[in-house]
Formats: C-alpha cells, structure tokens, sequence
C-alpha cells in the first residue's frame, strides 16, 4: 500500500484542474466581491470614501483592459450607460495607449485587470493619468503595480485565480463594474435610492443563480463537449450584452482547447459571419429573456432559424421556461431568471464549463495552455 500525496493537487482542494476548482468558485467570487458594498439596497464601496470628485464632474469613462478583462469592460459599458448616463468606451489597452487618445480632466479611466501586472494595461493606465484624465482600476491583486499607479481602487475579491484563462475573475470583473456603475449612478443622481435598490437587489441573487446553473447543468455541458472533442470549430453569437460573452465564450476555447473559434454580435448574421454556416457547423447562441428583451428576443430566435435552416448544429443557452427556442436549437442550457443586465453573469458559466470540458476531451492541460502566460508582463 503506497500513499503518494502531491502537493499541487491538494492546493487543488480535490479538483482535477484550478480551473475546475475556479469555474466551481463563480458563485463566491460574486458573493465576496459584493460583501460588506451594499446595505439595505445602498451601494458603499469604502475604498471610494471621500472620492467623489473623480465621479461627479466626469463627461465620458474609458474602460481599457486586456483579453478576458477587456470583455468584462464591454459588459460593464451597458450597465454605466444605462444606469449613470455616461458614455463610455472600452478600448484594448495596447491600442489606446498608441494612438494619441482625447483625454481630458473630465475623462475617468476605468482599468480592469486580474493581476493588475499587466503590462499593456498599466502603460495605458500612466499615460491617462500624465495626459491628466482620472483613474480607477478593477483589480484581483492586493498590492499589484497597476492600483498603485491609479487614483483608486476597486478590488475584485476573486480569491487567487491559478489556472491560465480567466473564469471567477470575468465574473467579479463585471460585479465590480456594476457596483462602480451604481456608486456612479447614486452620486450623479441618475437613478433613485430605490432603482438602486432593485438592481443591487439583483446582484445579491446572482451567487445563488449561478450555483444553480452548476448543479443543473454542469454534467449535461461536459457530456456535449465529450461529444465535441473532435470539433473543429464552433461560433457564438449575442447580442446586447450577450456580444461580449460570445466574444469571452470563444476566447475560452481558443485559449484551452486550441481549436477555431469566433464570437459575433447576432445582429452582424448577415452582413458576413452567416457564409460561414454549413452542415454541422455548432453555433452557440446566448438567447435574451424573453420578458426582460421582448424586442430582441425574437430577433436573436430569428438568427436562430436562419442558422438552423442552414444547416448549424445549434447551442442555445436560454433563460428558463423560453420555449421559443425548443423547435430550431439542437440543444437548450438553461440559465434562471435575471434582469437582462445580469444574464451574462449567467450566461458565461456554461461557456466557461464548455471549453474546459473540449479541453479536457481533447486530454489537454486546461490549467497551463500551451504558449500562454497568466500574467503578460511585457509589451
Ligand atoms: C493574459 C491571460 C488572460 C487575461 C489577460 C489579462 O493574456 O492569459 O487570461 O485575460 O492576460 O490579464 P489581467 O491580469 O490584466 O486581467
């Protein structure tokens, strides 16, 4: 009888891989991120205490990160804009910084980075703050270059995320972003205590949701992608904030599963990405609530028919009781119940699952992709 311990599985905690442990983890990077931020439906975030001024005098937020970071960004700009009323653009670090962007002191910068290391990012995050604009960083790393370089910080409370390709830290990515947006909302005056209330309402349900959505569905995606593992390529489509978490679907698998994969907004279908469409071809579809989206749910169910009609094998991950989708998709994940801003909270956990059940059918190493590094800390 031979007893052979190995140290990296146990800080695995019984998981085959860190990813595995950290998809697992979503709901507690949520859960953590939002503790002690919201009290009786108000948004206090302590860090920004006796920082209003980098708020309230602000005429646009630009969101610069990179990779997975990036794709929270893009999620976030929907809840700012919607809930503080301040456009916002969300731009890859690498090419902000070099193409000589307006940045006034009016400009708030919103940095989003999981190791807060990231060289691109932090190079774009002193520039801003030399050209005079104001910054905030999102960040997992206590301590990390990038906070220390910003006006202010937003920690995600992810916990250590080991494994190469993002999973807990995209989900408390957009949980900070949201907090930031109704923290931002709140001192402009561009929703009520109440409204805020609805929303931050919202957020605390998220945790529960996503661990639900592992429970019910987690099996039932690893047995599709077992299926899969001789898939060439597979496409994604959303639409609103469903765009960013195709685009964030399919860098999961490029990234761990080495195959082909391409995320479109739904709504480009025919202006291109449908002449890709052949036999067979999986397309995962993030489907809008049909309540919260009555107007571009049927248009993304249409996208649905053209591709089927086509000849797609079809994913569609769709909210709960939406039956419009059973007749053209091949397969239906579910996800619960949200308003439509907190579906892709939702929606990403399936995709996240997806790609490291490929991965893991392909008998890859999900945690140490070949050719990536967890933290690019050169230009
Ligand atoms: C690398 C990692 C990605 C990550 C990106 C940004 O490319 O492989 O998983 O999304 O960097 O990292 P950051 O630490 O700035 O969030």
């Amino acid at each position: 009888f031979e007893v052979t311990w190995d140290a990296s599985a146990a800080d695995k905690g019984g998981w085959s891989s860190f990813m595995a442990k950290e998809v697992s983890e979503e709901p507690e990077a949520v859960a953590n991120t939002l503790r002690g931020r919201i009290r009786d439906g108000a948004v206090t975030i302590p860090e920004l205490d006796g920082l209003d001024d980098l708020f309230t005098g602000i005429s646009r937020i630009i969101v610069i990160a990179c990779g997975t970071a990036a794709y929270a960004g893009m999620t976030g700009k929907y809840a700012l804009e919607q809930w503080a009323r301040v456009p916002v653009d969300v731009e890859l670090a690498h090419e902000f910084r070099y193409r000589d962007p307006v940045l006034t002191p009016d400009t708030l910068v919103v940095s989003i980075s999981q190791s807060g290391e990231t060289m691109d990012t932090l190079m774009a995050v002193k520039y801003a703050r030399e050209q005079g604009a104001k910054t905030v960083s999102i960040c997992n790393t206590q301590g990390a270059t990038i906070p220390r370089e910003s006006d202010a910080i937003v920690y995600t409370h992810a916990g250590p995320e080991v494994a190469v390709a993002s999973t807990k830290a995209f989900v408390a990515q957009i949980t900070a972003l949201y907090l930031l947006a109704l923290h931002i909302a709140g001192l402009r005056g561009t929703l009520s205590a109440d409204e805020i209330a609805v929303q931050a309402h919202e957020l605390e349900a998220v945790p529960e949701k996503i661990a639900h959505i592992l429970a019910t569905e987690q099996e039932r995606i690893e047995q599709l992608a077992h299926w899969m593992g001789d898939t060439r390529s597979v496409l994604f489509l959303g639409r609103h904030v469903g765009y960013p978490i195709a685009l964030e679907g399919a860098l999961k698998l490029k990234e761990i599963s080495y195959i082909h994969a391409e995320g479109f907004a739904a709504g480009e279908l025919k202006h291109g990405p449908i002449a890709l469409i052949e036999p067979g071809q999986p397309v995962f579809v993030i489907v809008p609530s049909p309540r919260g989206s009555a107007v571009l749910h049927p248009k993304v169910v249409s996208n649905i028919e053209e591709i089927k009609a086509r000849g797609a094998r079809v994913i569609a991950i769709a909210e709960e009781g939406d039956v419009a989708v059973l007749p053209s998709a091949d397969e239906v994940l579910r996800i619960p119940l949200a308003g439509p801003l907190f579906e892709p909270l939702l929606a990403v956990v399936p995709l996240h699952i997806f790609a490291m059940g490929l991965a893991t059918a392909k008998g890859l190493d999900v945690d140490q992709p070949r050719n990536l590094a967890k933290s690019v800390t050169v230009e």
